[in-house]
């Protein structure tokens, strides 16, 4: 039995596998791989579109979906514990998707669950479903993964999907633009691991020039609900908005990607540019989340 709780429990093979069945989902979404099985979804943090996006996979795959998207309508408001939750659940589904606020929550649910746990988020750690929507968003539209230059903007130290996506592209020849302020750099022990992988990557202060090279601008949303002071957040919040104006002298091919999301990191003005990929990027979750689910139920 195997869960997806960082990006690092695939294998490289494991990913272009499937990267290549959400390609097959995207041409035909009407495989019903899941009927007879049931997933649950249980959301300890808020989402829009992970939640929405694996439940339209499973609906589409012909499954059924249990869960909640408030943990407060649960019993653990009574105290019940996340270990009991888990043990239940896994008595009623095939497989668990789950977002959670802790780091390592998702880690410990697929230590203790009899069945397949999908991390969903955990903290500021990892999202490997985002990185596999990612990932087939770069290589939909840049058609290949290796030989990219991706710029990766706003907060790199809180900012989940950077992490889990710093690492699946260290599988390819990639380099990386690092444009944050010292208090949202990426965190060093990212940085050691390009560096073990002689893969370059430079640091940058202002996002206006430092995204020329790129063949990816990944802008994030500073995680106000990370910082345990709110002062800290109000100086960092508005630090880069990336507008229309921005981008005249980009690559033509450059996509604009963003996990979503967006406070007001994104100027509405690039919403129309050709190059703005993020609302595209999270239609890709569906076929991404329902390959990730066959892929781990071995179907
Ligand atoms: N990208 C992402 O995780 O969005 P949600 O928080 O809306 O699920």
């Amino acid at each position: 039995m195997k869960s997806l709780v960082s990006i690092t429990d695939f294998s490289k093979q494991d990913i272009l596998s499937v990267l290549e069945h959400a390609a097959n989902f995207e041409k035909d979404s009407r495989q019903r791989l899941l009927q007879g099985k049931v997933v649950a979804t249980l959301f300890f943090e808020p989402s829009t579109r992970t939640r929405l996006s694996f439940e339209t996979a499973i609906n589409r795959l012909g499954g059924r979906v249990i869960g909640f998207s408030d943990a407060n309508n649960t019993s653990m408001a009574k105290g019940e514990t996340l270990k009991d939750t888990i043990m239940m659940v896994a008595n009623y589904a095939d497989l668990i998707v789950m977002r959670h606020p802790l780091e390592g929550a998702a880690r410990y649910a697929s230590e203790i669950s009899r069945i397949p746990i999908i991390n969903a988020g955990d903290g500021a750690n990892q999202h490997p479903t985002q990185t596999l929507l990612d990932l087939y968003s770069i290589k939909k539209t840049q058609g290949k993964l290796d030989d990219l230059n991706i710029a990766m903007v706003g907060d790199l130290k809180y900012g989940r999907t950077v992490h889990s996506l710093l690492q699946a592209m260290s599988l390819f020849r990639t380099s990386f633009t690092f444009i944050a302020p010292p208090e949202l750099a990426m965190p060093g022990e990212y940085k050691n691991l390009l560096a073990k992988k002689k893969l370059q990557y430079s640091e940058h202060l202002d996002l206006e020039g430092s995204i020329n090279d790129a063949d990816i601008i990944y802008m994030t949303r500073v995680q106000r609900e990370r910082f345990l002071d709110p002062m800290e957040y109000e100086k960092v919040k508005q630090l880069y908005v990336l507008r229309n104006s921005m981008l005249s002298n980009t690559r033509p091919n450059v996509k604009i990607l963003h996990p979503l999301p967006r406070v007001n990191e994104i100027n509405i003005d690039v919403d129309s540019n050709p190059k703005a990929y993020y609302f595209q990027q999270a239609g890709n979750g569906v076929f991404a989340r329902m390959a990730a689910i066959c892929h781990l139920l071995n179907l």
